[in-house]
């Protein structure tokens, strides 16, 4: 027992079992009442901040707002540029746009798991391994004077050590690739994490999605051929090092673009516009 100081009040034994208890619980409340309260707060802030990030995810896929810049370059910010864009849900099976969700509330990734919201994807269709997609998925859309500028679509796919989620956006014809941008990925730094370099981001504008045919025709290749053919103008040039991640790549392309994906969608607003 330590010698009582002059401020110990008489009779108290602040080294008793029972009193050491009590205030290590005592302190226990009070840190997690603050933490809990913290989070409930914050929790506000944080889905507002997930929601911008997201809105800068899709600019920079559209290409309109530089890569780490949070103005574009007349100095409109995040919110201004994106309330240009209308956001729809779309059914991915007729390929119509649908009502049947919120979309201000709406998340394709959570309805991906819930089994009467999605569908299994047959394994010799699921080149991009997700195993079940989602039956209504989200698209932004931009116009101008009623005609479409700016397409973006959600796209996701497997890579080396896991999925990467991003967006693929179109220019108004609906089949120029307007660019490409992953916000989560597993991949190696330098080698599949190359897919946030912006010197290989900058290859994806200008090139074209589908054949003459139609059919999803993104090909990531290590040798480009030769300017100015067919085949070059749906060429990217493959990530160095990283063949499964280019892979990844290709296919979720391929897969988001196809029958299964918004191949369907992309057809009929093409028609109506
Ligand atoms: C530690 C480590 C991390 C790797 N990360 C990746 C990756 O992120 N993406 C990828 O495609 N390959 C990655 N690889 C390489 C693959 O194992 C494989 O060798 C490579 O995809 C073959 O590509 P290449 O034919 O272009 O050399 C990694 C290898 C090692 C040892």
């Amino acid at each position: 027992m330590s010698e009582p100081s002059g401020n110990d009040k008489p009779g108290f034994d602040k080294e008793g079992l029972k009193n050491v208890l009590f205030v290590a619980i005592a302190v226990c409340l009070v840190c997690s009442v603050v933490v809990s309260s913290a989070a409930v707060m914050l929790a506000p802030l944080r889905e507002k901040n997930q929601e911008l990030d997201q809105k800068q995810n899709i600019l920079r896929a559209a290409g309109l707002l530089p890569v780490d810049a949070k103005v574009d370059a007349q100095g409109h910010s995040v919110d201004e540029i994106f309330s240009e864009f209308e956001v729809r849900a779309v059914d991915l099976d007729t390929g119509r746009f649908t009502d049947a969700v919120d979309v201000s509330a709406y998340d394709p990734l959570k309805a991906a798991k819930i089994p009467a919201e999605s569908m299994a994807i047959p394994d010799d269709e699921d080149i991009a391994v997700l195993g079940r997609r989602e039956n209504v998925s989200l698209v932004y859309i931009k116009r101008t004077d009623g005609r479409i500028d700016k397409l973006v679509i959600p796209v996701r796919g497997y890579g080396l050590w896991g999925t990467l989620l991003g967006y693929l956006a179109f220019d108004g014809d609906l089949e120029t690739i307007a660019g490409l941008g992953f916000y989560f990925h597993k991949e190696t730094p330098g080698l599949g994490g190359e897919v946030d370099n912006p010197n290989w981001k900058a290859l994806w504008p200008g090139v074209k999605a589908f054949d003459a045919n139609g059919e999803p025709a993104v090909h990531l290749v290590k040798t480009r051929s030769p300017e100015g053919s067919e085949a070059s103008s749906h060429e990217v040039d493959a990530l160095s090092g990283a063949t499964l991640t280019t892979r990844g790549v290709q296919n979720l392309v391929k897969f988001w673009t196809g029958d299964l994906g918004f191949g369907p969608f992309l057809d009929n607003l093409r028609t109506t516009g």
